[in-house]
């Protein structure tokens, strides 16, 4: 017999059932709730709401675990590239050589970004953040290619797919030299996608550029280490907007957006802004760990909880790992990372973070790795961004492809009775 919950409302019962993901984890299933008892759950910040069934990724929070399409985040940090990663979360399977060959080709015929689209970005103020650049020119991208909003079957649909894929690259580094004032330059299809994220960053046409292996790796790992983390506030978003059948441009803009705050994606600018001050500050770590337990003072260790990981975080790990690995091989000594060793050892001895679950995140040691590669802060958010893209589009694929219903949660009004304006 298949499990059922029982909910008493005065005295009457209503019997819901159980619904068992693969990974055994349970839900009640509340579709047919408001038909039945008239009333809604209440439940700010979706702590205890199963937004949809997905396949993309499991994470089991007190675990610790993170898999992507069943295959662990270590493994593939260990032994996949980025895009064999993207193709695996996009399209459910790992690629055979010949499809991973097809899919990077199919994404160089997009990477050219219609030239008009400079115009915009001349637009912006040189003192604009790369984040805010990003989400307006991403959602630019609709009005440059319209044919790829109504996407109505696979054909459209794997276009879209590689439409952004390219292009999002391009313009992620694209914000970056406008402030720097570099000219804008154009992905080298001769090359593969992570080295010309670092050649669209950083060649300049006086010299030429010459690429670092070490770096190339790290950032390939990095990408996949964020490439999806299920129904996260900024996946949720795609995944809202997309259900609206907005196109994916739209609903990535709207993704980049929500990745930008502090709590969610904009936490490895802040973690490092934060680690900087320390050092600036004497390096007295006890003093930021008191601010961060003081309820009065609004001061938190960025880089440390997480809304699902309630023991470890296994991303911040792998690329703790990584931090110490870049560093060494490139040769860099960095005051910074000592700081975090010191703030990280002490949060993890003191009684307040350990009474809440409180350990280090992937944004903890991700932004010195990435200053590390001259990539400077407030492009952190970028790269968190360029690697969560093809997890935003799986999940928007998923969306598109189980027909889920327009996003439209409920709300319990508090505000005032009819009353009357005169
Ligand atoms: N420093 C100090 N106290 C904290 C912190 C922190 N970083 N995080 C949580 N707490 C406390 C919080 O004050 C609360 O205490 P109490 O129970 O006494 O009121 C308790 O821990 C639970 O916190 P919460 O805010 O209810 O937990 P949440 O699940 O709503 O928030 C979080 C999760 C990630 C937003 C939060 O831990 C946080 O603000 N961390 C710092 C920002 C950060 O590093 N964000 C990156 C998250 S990982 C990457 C990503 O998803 O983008």
């Amino acid at each position: 017999m298949s499990k059922t919950a029982i909910l008493e409302i005065d005295g009457k019962k209503y019997e819901f059932p159980i619904f068992k993901g693969s990974e055994n984890e349970e839900a009640i299933d509340i579709k047919k709730l408001r038909d039945l008892t008239g009333m809604v759950t209440l439940d700010p910040g979706y702590k205890n709401s199963g937004s949809c069934t997905s396949e993309i990724t499991f994470l089991d929070g007190e675990l610790g675990i993170l898999r992507y399409r069943g295959y662990a985040i270590e493994d593939l940090a260990e032994n996949a590239n980025f895009l064999e990663v993207s193709y695996l979360l996009i399209f459910g399977e790992k690629p055979t050589a010949v499809q991973l060959d097809k899919f990077e080709n199919d994404i160089r015929k997009h990477t050219l970004v219609n030239e008009e689209m400079k115009s915009i970005l001349d637009g912006f103020p040189k003192t604009a953040h790369p984040m805010g650049i990003l989400a307006a020119m991403t959602s630019a991208l609709t009005s440059f290619n319209p044919k790829s909003v109504d996407v109505e079957n696979e054909k459209d649909m794997y276009c879209a797919v590689c439409k952004t894929m390219g292009k999002f690259l391009v313009i992620a580094t694209w914000t970056f030299r406008k402030n720097m004032g570099y000219p804008m330059n154009y992905y080298d299809n001769t090359k593969g996608y992570v080295e010309n994220f670092m050649r669209l960053m950083f060649e300049i046409p006086t010299e030429p550029y010459k690429v670092n292996q070490t770096v190339i790796d790290a950032l390939d790992k990095l990408f996949i280490l964020h490439a999806d983390h299920e129904q996260n506030c900024s996946t949720s978003t795609v995944r809202m907007v997309g259900s609206s059948h907005a196109g994916l441009f739209a609903s990535i803009s709207a993704g980049v957006s929500a990745l930008w705050g502090p709590l969610h994606g904009g936490a490895n600018q802040a973690v490092l802004e934060m680690l900087e001050e320390i050092h600036n500050n004497g390096g007295d770590t006890d003093k930021y760990l008191a601010k961060a337990k003081d309820k009065a003072d609004p001061f938190r260790l960025m880089g440390f909880g997480h809304r699902v990981y309630k023991n470890f975080d296994p991303r911040a790990k792998i690329i703790k790992k990584a931090a110490n690995e870049v560093l060494a091989t490139l040769g860099v000594e960095d005051p910074i990372l000592e700081i975090a060793r010191k703030l990280e050892k002490a949060a993890l001895e003191d009684e307040y973070f350990k009474a809440r679950n409180l350990y280090p995140n992937v944004d903890f040691y991700s932004g010195i790795i990435y200053r590390a590669l001259g990539i400077p802060t407030d492009m952190f958010t970028v790269m968190f961004a360029i690697g969560r893209l093809p997890g935003w589009i799986a999940q928007w694929k998923e969306m598109r492809e189980n027909k889920e219903p327009i996003g439209r949660p409920r709300q319990i009004y508090t505000g005032s009775p009819l009353r009357e304006f005169k």
